[in-house]
């Protein structure tokens, strides 16, 4: 059995393993054997990816961190971006981040000095991946206007701000593309989420409204739109915390595949929207979400 770097924390970890110039997604044990295999990664999507200028935001945790391993894996330089510093440290030390920049999206300021600090280092921003983002779990009655006003800020400004920056220096390249995280509460809707379901709705129409204004610009914004995916998010704002039989009678219960996604599953949509090979694709909310929507 092959053997990969096995992991510093925990029983299992996943990441990338790069076999004959082919990138693996894997799952390895605490001796580093590889206990599961979830396949390649496309190859044309994976060999662009070399040089590439990449900032990944909310790159501390799930499919942010997912993500930048996998733009890293393929030879792409990432630049990390999240509130949470020290998971930050700890997660580009596992992908081998270029550089971490440390704050919060919903500040304008902030978001412009990630954007002018990897053009002052790198001299472009080839890709823009908008991961970053927070819920809260309530109806319209359990909704406080803080929490309401932040699930905003986080969510829908932090994505707008971020891509407002990114997008000027794109303009002038006449190239580049950015990736936001939608949901499928972004196009359906679901009880007792309220402020989480309008952000992700106002991120698909950012994504949509924005790929129309710079497509003559040779830029092109698109969306994944995930599932129920197997991340901290999962767990964050509820009573106590999900047991593994909470989320399978969950999947089982919702889920026509009948099982949550791992975030890698969706980092790879990301990084195939990325490519080259989604040349034709602008403004397009990609479902990755087991057949959840498809009802
Ligand atoms: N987990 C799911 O089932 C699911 C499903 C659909 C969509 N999403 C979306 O996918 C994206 C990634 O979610 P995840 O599940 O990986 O969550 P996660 O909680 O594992 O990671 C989110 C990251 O965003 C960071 N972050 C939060 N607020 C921030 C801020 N103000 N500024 C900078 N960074 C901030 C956090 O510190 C964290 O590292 C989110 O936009 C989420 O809404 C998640």
């Amino acid at each position: 059995m092959q053997k990969c770097p096995p992991p510093q924390n925990g029983l299992f970890s996943q990441g990338l393993c790069r076999e004959q110039d082919k990138l693996s997604i894997y799952v390895v044990d605490q001796v580093g054997d590889i206990q599961s295999n979830h396949g390649t990664v496309l190859n044309g999507a994976g060999e662009d990816m070399e040089k590439k200028i990449v900032l990944v935001t909310g790159a501390a945790s799930g499919m942010g961190a997912a993500t930048a391993r996998l733009f890293a894996g393929a030879g792409a330089t990432i630049i990390a971006v999240d509130l949470n510093e020290a998971g930050l440290n700890d997660a580009a030390a596992d992908f081998g981040a270029a550089f971490c920049l440390t704050g919060d999206v919903s500040d304008s300021g902030f978001c412009n000095h990630c954007i002018e600090e990897t053009v002052k280092r790198f001299g472009r921003i080839d890709i823009l991946v908008n991961a970053a983002g927070i819920i809260r779990r309530s109806d319209a009655a359990g909704t406080s206007d803080d929490d309401w006003r932040r699930v905003m800020a986080v969510n829908v400004d932090g994505v707008f701000f971020m891509s407002r920056a990114g997008v000027a220096v794109m303009k002038e390249q006449q190239s580049g593309t950015i990736i936001n995280f939608g949901s499928i509460w972004g196009g359906i809707g679901a009880a007792g989420t309220l402020a989480y379901c309008a952000s992700k709705g106002a991120v698909h129409q950012i994504t949509r409204a924005m790929a129309l204004d710079h497509a003559p610009d040779g830029i092109r914004i698109n969306a994944v739109c995930p599932g129920e995916v197997n991340t901290p998010m999962l767990a964050s704002e509820r009573d106590a915390p999900p047991t593994q039989a909470d989320l399978q009678a969950l999947a089982d219960a919702t889920i026509p595949m009948k099982r949550l996604a791992e975030p890698e599953e969706v980092a790879r949509v990301v990084l195939f929207l990325a490519s080259d090979d989604a040349s034709y694709m602008t403004g397009a909310l990609v479902p990755v979400d087991a057949g959840y929507t498809a009802r």
